[in-house]
C-alpha cells in the first residue's frame, strides 16, 4: 500500500463491549448475518413478516411486492392501514399510554411534556379542526411551522384522515414556499405567527403570506396559524384562522380513516440535479415500517430509552425519525425549539443532562461547530454535565469525518456509546447503510454494512459490480419498502432520475459515490456524483442556485456553482458570476456580492447563500461552449491548475477569477 493510500485508509475498529451486546436484540454479527441470509433467500417474505409483527393493519394485506409496473413498486397494496393509528391509537390500554411522548424544550429553555394518551387527543382534535375546514382524504396540506409538538400533532393530524402532507422548512424563502404550494396543490396551509429561534423572534406567518400573494395558489383555501409567541399578527379575513378559533369546540375523540397501504403519506421536496426541487413521495405502510423497523435494529431502543433526535421536521430526518418512527415504536423523545449555540455552545449537553437523554441523534456539522467552540471556551466543553445517561450516539446527513467521529465517541459517548453513522436519503425513507448498536464493529467514517432487506451495491457505469476497493456508485438492486414511490407529478422523471436505462431500468441509483473496503466489506460513502451539494447536512442543487443567480437579470449575464470542501459544513457553495457591468473596484465587489447573497437568500433561503463569489468577464469554456466546471472546482478549492487548459476557450479568465468576494 503507498503512504498517501495508507493516511485515508482508517484502521481502528471499535468492536461492540459486552455490555452493549447482551443489550441489543439482534444477537452479534450472527444474527445481523442470519437476517440478511432470510432477506437474500425470500424479500418479500421477509418483509412481510414485519409487516404483521410491527404494522396494526385495518385491513390485513394478501399481497406483498407487485414489480407489474416497475420502477413503480408496490408493497402490502391491498391493505389498508392509518399511520396515525399506527403511532397513537395503538398504545392505548397498554402501559404507554401513560408514558411521556414528548419531552418539549422551548428556545428560552421553558420544557413541557405530553404524554401518549394527551397525544392521541390533541392529534384527533386536529383532525377533526381540518375536517371541519373541508380537508379531506387525499387532500394534500402545507405545513411551514417551527419545531415544536404542535408541527408534529399537525403532521399526525393530516395523516389521521388520509390528508397528504407537504412540510417546507422554516428557513426556505416565500418564493421557495409558494413553488411547493402551488406544485403539491395544497388546500390549507399550516403555520405559525412567529419561530423563536436563538433568542430572536422570526416571522413565519408573513413569509407566508408574501407566498400566497405571488400568485398560483388558488388552492389555498385556508391558513392556519399557531400563535407561537404574543406578538400580533396580520389576519387575511375569510382566508386566515388562529389554532385557538379552529380547535374551538373540536372533540378530541376522531376515529383514524383508513387507507390503501400505498396511499400517500407526505411529498417532501428536495433537490436534484437539474430543475426544481422534486416532490418525493412516500407511501404509508412501507414507510411506516421500516422507520420503526431501523428505529429498533439501528439505534437498540428500548422502552426506558430517551431519544433525541435534533433534526428539524422540515427534513426527512424530521419525518422518519421524529414524528414517525419514535411514536410507532412508543418511545420518549426529546423535541427541541431552539438552536445548539443558544444561549451558548453548552446548549445539547445541557439537554442531554437535563432530561437524561439515552440516544442522541445529530448531523456531523453541529458536532463540528462544538468542536471548534469547546475549542475555544472551555466552558462550553462537554465535559462541563453529566452525559452518564447516553448509551447511544447517531450521526446523519452527511460524511463525518474521523476527527469529528473520535471526538463524539471520547468526549460526549466517554468511549461507552457506539455511534451509528447512519446513510440514507430522502428518497430512501429510512436508514439503508449503518452500523447497528451492540452489534455491528465500528469504524470511524464508515457507515458500515446495509441494513438487513436492503439490497445495496457499488457498480460503474455500466451497471457492473465494482470489485472491494474500487470507487463507483452506489445503487440499490432490489425495491425496499421505504423507497420513493414517484416525484409528485412528474413520473418521467422519477423514472429518468433515479432508474436509468443503462443500469437496466430497475436499479436505483442513489446519486453517491462509494467504495468498500478490501477486508472489511465496509462501505465509505465519498459524496454525491451529481451536481447535488451538502451543506451543513442540507440539500442543495447547483443548478437551482445558478437558476435563482441568473434570475437576477438587471446584473447577472451568466452564473455557475460548484462546490468545495469546508471545515465546518462540510461543503461550502461558491458562484463564478460573469455580471453585465464590470466591477469598479472592491468595495463595488463587495457590495455586488452582498446584493446577490441577499438576492439568493430570497430566491430560495439564507442556507443556500452563496459563501464565496468571484466575478469574471466571462467563464472558464470549451471551444465547443461547455462550461469546465471541474476546472472551476479547482479553482474553488485553491488548488493549482493541473487540468489540461488547452481546450479552453479563454484562458485568460483564470486570473480574473482568483478575486473572492
Ligand atoms: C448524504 C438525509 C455520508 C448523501 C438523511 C445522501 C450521507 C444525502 C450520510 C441525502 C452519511 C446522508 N454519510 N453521506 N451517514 N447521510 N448523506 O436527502 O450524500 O437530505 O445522498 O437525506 O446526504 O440527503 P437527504
Amino acid at each position: 500500500m503507498s503512504e498517501i493510500e495508507s493516511v485515508l485508509v482508517e484502521n481502528r475498529v471499535f468492536p461492540p463491549t459486552a455490555a452493549q451486546a447482551a443489550h441489543a436484540r439482534i444477537q452479534g454479527m450472527a444474527g445481523y448475518e442470519a437476517l440478511c441470509a432470510e432477506a437474500a433467500a425470500d424479500l418479500p417474505a421477509f418483509w412481510a413478516k414485519r409487516a404483521r409483527d410491527l404494522l396494526v393493519w385495518h385491513k390485513p394485506f394478501t399481497q406483498t411486492l407487485d414489480d407489474s409496473q416497475a420502477p413503480f413498486y408496490r408493497w402490502f397494496a391491498d391493505g389498508e392501514l392509518n399511520a396515525s393509528a399506527n403511532c397513537l391509537d395503538r398504545h392505548l390500554g397498554t402501559p404507554v399510554e401513560r408514558r411521556t411522548a414528548i419531552v418539549f424544550e422551548s428556545d428560552d429553555g421553558q420544557v413541557s411534556r405530553v404524554t401518549y394518551k394527551e397525544l392521541l387527543a390533541r392529534v384527533s382534535r386536529f383532525a377533526n379542526a381540518l375536517k371541519a375546514e373541508g380537508v379531506q382524504k387525499g387532500d394534500r396540506v402545507i405545513l411551514y411551522m417551527p419545531m415544536g409538538v404542535e408541527g408534529v400533532v399537525a403532521m399526525q393530524a393530516c395523516a389521521r384522515i388520509g390528508a397528504t402532507h407537504s412540510v417546507v422548512f422554516g428557513g426556505f424563502s416565500a418564493k421557495a414556499l409558494q413553488e411547493r404550494i402551488q406544485d403539491v396543490g395544497a388546500v390549507l396551509v399550516i403555520t405559525a405567527n412567529y419561530q423563536m429561534r436563538g433568542g430572536k423572534e422570526l416571522p413565519l406567518k408573513r413569509i407566508v403570506d408574501d407566498a400566497l400573494a405571488m400568485g398560483g395558489c388558488d388552492s389555498v383555501r385556508r391558513v392556519l396559524v399557531y400563535e407561537r409567541t404574543a406578538t400580533a399578527w396580520d389576519k387575511v379575513d375569510g382566508r386566515d384562522k388562529g389554532f385557538a378559533e379552529a380547535l374551538a369546540g373540536q372533540s378530541d375523540q376522531c376515529a383514524p380513516t383508513p387507507v390503501d397501504a400505498e396511499h400517500p403519506l407526505f411529498v417532501l421536496y428536495t433537490s436534484g440535479s437539474t430543475g426544481k426541487p422534486k416532490g418525493v413521495q412516500h407511501a404509508t405502510a412501507g414507510f411506516l415500517l421500516m422507520v420503526r423497523q431501523t428505529f429498533e435494529w439501528t439505534f437498540d431502543w428500548a422502552a426506558d430509552d430517551v431519544f433525541w433526535c435534533t433534526a428539524d421536521i422540515g427534513w426527512i430526518t424530521g419525518h422518519s425519525y421524529v414524528a414517525y418512527a419514535p411514536l410507532a415504536a412508543g418511545a420518549t423523545q426529546v423535541i427541541f425549539e431552539g438552536v445548539p449555540t443558544y444561549p451558548d455552545a453548552g446548549r445539547f449537553w445541557q439537554m442531554i443532562e437535563r432530561h437524561k437523554v439515552s440516544i442522541f441523534y445529530t448531523a456531523p456539522t453541529a458536532i463540528r461547530s462544538l468542536i471548534k467552540a469547546a475549542d475555544s471556551d472551555a466552558t462550553v466543553h462537554p465535559r462541563n454535565w453529566n452525559l452518564d445517561s447516553l448509551r447511544v450516539l447517531g450521526s446523519v446527513g452527511e460524511p463525518i469525518n474521523p476527527e469529528a467521529w473520535m471526538w463524539f465517541y471520547r468526549e460526549v459517548g466517554h468511549e461507552r456509546c457506539p455511534i451509528v453513522d447512519t446513510f440514507w436519503q430522502t428518497e430512501t425513507g429510512a436508514h439503508v447503510i449503518t452500523p447497528l448498536a451492540g452489534v455491528t464493529p465500528l469504524v470511524p467514517g464508515s457507515c458500515t454494512l446495509p441494513m438487513p432487506g436492503v439490497d445495496v451495491a457499488i457498480v460503474d457505469e455500466s451497471g457492473q459490480d465494482m470489485p472491494k476497493g474500487s470507487g463507483g456508485m452506489l445503487v440499490i438492486r432490489k425495491p425496499w419498502p421505504s423507497m420513493i414511490r414517484t416525484i409528485w407529478g412528474d413520473p418521467e422523471r422519477f423514472k429518468k432520475a433515479y432508474f436509468p436505462p443503462e443500469l437496466g431500468g430497475g436499479v436505483y441509483l442513489a446519486g453517491d459515490g462509494a467504495v468498500r473496503d478490501v477486508k472489511t466489506g465496509y462501505f465509505r460513502i465519498t459524496g454525491r456524483i451529481d451536481d447535488v451539494l451538502n451543506i451543513s447536512g442540507h440539500r442543495m442543487g447547483t443548478m437551482e442556485i445558478e437558476s435563482a443567480l441568473v434570475a437576477k437579470t438587471d446584473l447577472v449575464a451568466e452564473a455557475a456553482v460548484v462546490g468545495r470542501p469546508d471545515d465546518l459544513t462540510g461543503e461550502a457553495i461558491c458562484a463564478f458570476v460573469v455580471l453585465k457591468r464590470p466591477v469598479k473596484d472592491a468595495a463595488d465587489g463587495a457590495a455586488i456580492a452582498k446584493t446577490l447573497r441577499d438576492w439568493v437568500a430570497q430566491e430560495i433561503g439564507p442556507i443556500a447563500k452563496p459563501k464565496e463569489i468571484r466575478f469574471g468577464d466571462n467563464l472558464p469554456k470549451t471551444r465547443s461552449g461547455k462550461i469546465m466546471r471541474r476546472l472551476l472546482r479547482s479553482l474553488a478549492k485553491g488548488d493549482a491548475i493541473t487540468q489540461d487548459t488547452s481546450t479552453l476557450e479563454n484562458p485568460a479568465i483564470l486570473g480574473q477569477l482568483d478575486q473572492k468576494y
